[in-house]
């Protein structure tokens, strides 16, 4: 121990210390690198060291510097890792003796290792996992691992980055152990929709020089939240069907998108309507969102339903969209016809064109299925026309007459413009009246008529006929006797004719002898007002039974008969008698 005195090496690794060396040397030096000249910092001679068998002790310790007798310097014997020695303790030094024998001396040799950045900071797991809802509100942090770096001092780590920061930013923390807490905080909200998986990098640097630095996976799978309200793909969707399309018909399918997942974007269809029937005569589909017809339309009834639409998600989110379904008019409807006015009956005598029926239609279908033309038929003297929309007017064609047709049947027949054709039908019947126009009509233009002389008076000789085309009062004949006078008796004094039957009574006794025959106007008038009336002749002729034996009045020889005559002085000589025997009987026969 005579060396125990100070030792100053000016060398700068080297530090004297009583008794004492001191070196300092980075650690990863390869084998073989001189680490001090031994001999010369503790003033021994290298025969000294030779005759000393100088060596090195560690203890227990391995040995990573050894002796070089020869040259009496220390060399690098195995590879020296400060990690591996002294962790993250520092300084980290090797310390270990030189013994000398004869005399027995021993020198503490310190060998500092200084540390070389050598380590990368590392994570230890090769990446990190996250599941964090799209619905985390920012400001969220997450704890991430931190990186190791056996390295100490500047070599040590330094700092951390995270790439990209297009959600997340880091955040560092100093803790109170000299450690730093790592965090991700959210920066901005994230959203499953757009990006469900996020992938970022984070790195930790050293401050050595080169720097080294070490980066993990960090995997972030953003989970979904009911953040998406299902969406129609149309705010209105149109459609039309024919107002007598089945029940089933297909008439629309709504769609409604929702970008969430899972039971979030499960959407159901409902059909919203409540003050309308819409919801009865339309069925949707809950889960494909079709609409299907599922009661009657009618088009006369309503021409056009508004849905109200509604999807939601099993959230409880909604969307809600208008369905406009029009529909489609088809020839469903017979015309109707109404009799407006209507005359039951009109005079035979009214003039051509006179209106005798209105006529109203309605087909309450649209364009030409509700256009009607109406017509009558052809074989009678009405026609029909329109006057205004849906208005027809039925007129009296030609003049019309009762005695040849009293009632006419006349049937209306409306149709529509559709595709078939509807149509229907009334039939009305119209009565004719009567007027006057017909006189009475005798059988016969004139009648002969013959009586047997001595006829009781008041005998019905026979019977005059007349008959009227005409009605009723108008056809009601009375038999009239036309005033005339013969052999200047009036001829009532003669005949009468029953005003009813038109019988024709004898009104005395007929003699042969005095008149052969006579003659008078019958006149058959109808009851009508003005009556109108006709004449006829009738001639009676009076038979001779030979009652008389031939007897002279008056010896008066005409043709060789003798003849007794009565004739009235006043006759007319030019009607009843031959114009000789009346001149003859007025002559010779004064007190007739
Ligand atoms: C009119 O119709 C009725 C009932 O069908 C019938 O009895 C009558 O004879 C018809 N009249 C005419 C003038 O055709
Ligand atoms: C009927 O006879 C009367 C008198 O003889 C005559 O005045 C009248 O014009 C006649 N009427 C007809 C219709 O022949």
């Amino acid at each position: 121990m005579g060396l125990l005195g100070l030792i100053f090496i000016t060398l700068p690794c080297l530090i004297l210390v009583s008794g004492q060396v001191s070196y300092s040397i980075p650690e990863e030096m390869p084998v073989g690198s001189f680490v001090g000249d031994i001999a010369q910092d503790l003033g021994l001679d290298v025969k000294r060291l030779k005759s000393g068998k100088a060596r090195i002790y560690t203890g227990d310790s391995a040995e990573y510097i050894v002796l070089e007798k020869e040259k009496g310097v220390l060399l690098i014997k195995n590879r020296i890792d400060r990690e591996a020695i002294c962790a993250e303790t520092a300084p980290c030094a090797l310390n270990f003796q030189v013994i000398l024998e004869n005399p027995m001396e021993f020198y503490s040799i310190t060998v500092e290792i200084t540390d070389v950045n050598d380590n990368a900071p590392i994570f230890k797991r090769g990446e990190m996992k996250f599941k964090i809802s799209e619905s985390a509100v920012t400001g969220t942090a997450f704890v991430l691992e931190q990186a190791i770096d056996l390295d100490v001092g500047k070599n040590d780590l330094q700092s951390y980055s995270l790439y990209p920061t297009d959600n997340f930013m880091l955040k560092l923390q100093n803790q109170v152990d000299g450690g730093k807490t790592v965090e991700m905080i959210l920066d901005k909200p994230l959203d499953r929709e757009k990006k469900d998986r996020l992938s970022l990098v984070l790195t930790a640097v050293d401050g050595g020089e080169p720097q080294l630095s070490g980066s993990v996976q960090i995997h972030v799978n953003v989970l979904d939240s009911n953040d998406n309200s299902p969406v129609f793909t149309q705010k209105v969707y149109k459609s039309s069907i024919r107002e007598d399309s089945p029940t089933g018909t297909v008439v629309i399918k709504v769609s409604a998108i929702d970008a969430d997942e899972g039971s979030n974007a499960k959407i159901s269809y409902e059909i919203l309507n409540s003050v309308d029937d819409a919801s009865e005569i339309f069925k949707i589909n809950r889960e494909t969102g079709e609409i299907k017809l599922a009661g009657n339309t009618d088009y006369e009834r309503k021409r056009q339903y508004q849905l109200h639409v509604q999807a939601g998600d099993a959230g409880g989110l909604t969307d809600s969209c208008k369905v406009s379904i029009e529909i489609i008019d088809t020839n469903d409807n017979t015309p109707a016809i109404n009799i407006m006015s209507k005359s039951a009956v009109v005079t035979e005598d009214v003039q051509p064109g006179t209106v005798v029926t209105i006529i109203n239609t309605l087909d309450p279908d649209s364009a030409e299925n509700g256009k009607v033309q109406c017509k009558i038929q052809r074989d009678i003297p009405f026609s029909i026309s329109t006057t205004s929309n849906n208005f027809f007017s039925i007129v009296t064609e030609s003049q019309l007459d009762r005695e040849t047709e009293s009632a006419y049947n006349i049937t209306v027949t409306c149709s529509d413009e559709g595709e078939p054709s509807l149509s229907s039908s009334i039939t009305f019947t119209l009565q004719i009246s009567d007027v006057n126009d017909n006189p009475p009509a005798f059988e016969r233009s004139s009648y002969d008529a013959y009586i047997v002389e001595n006829n009781t008076p008041s005998l019905s000789i026979f019977t005059v006929k007349a008959t009227d085309d005409d009605w009723n009062q108008n056809a009601r004949v009375s038999y009239i006797l036309e005033e005339s006078s013969i052999n200047g008796v009036p001829v009532s004094s003669y005949v009468s004719v029953s005003a009813d039957s038109g019988v024709i009574h004898a009104v005395r006794s007929f003699d042969y002898e005095q008149s052969k025959d006579f003659q008078f106007c019958v006149k058959a008038q109808d009851g009508g007002s003005p009556p109108l009336s006709s004449n006829v002749t009738v001639k009676i002729l009076i038979q001779d039974p030979n009652d008389n034996p031939p007897q002279v009045l008056y010896p008066v020889q005409t043709g060789g008969s003798m003849v007794a005559e009565m004739v009235s002085r006043s006759a007319d000589c030019t009607t009843l008698y031959s114009q000789r025997r009346c001149w003859l009987m007025q002559r010779f026969l004064p007190s007739f």
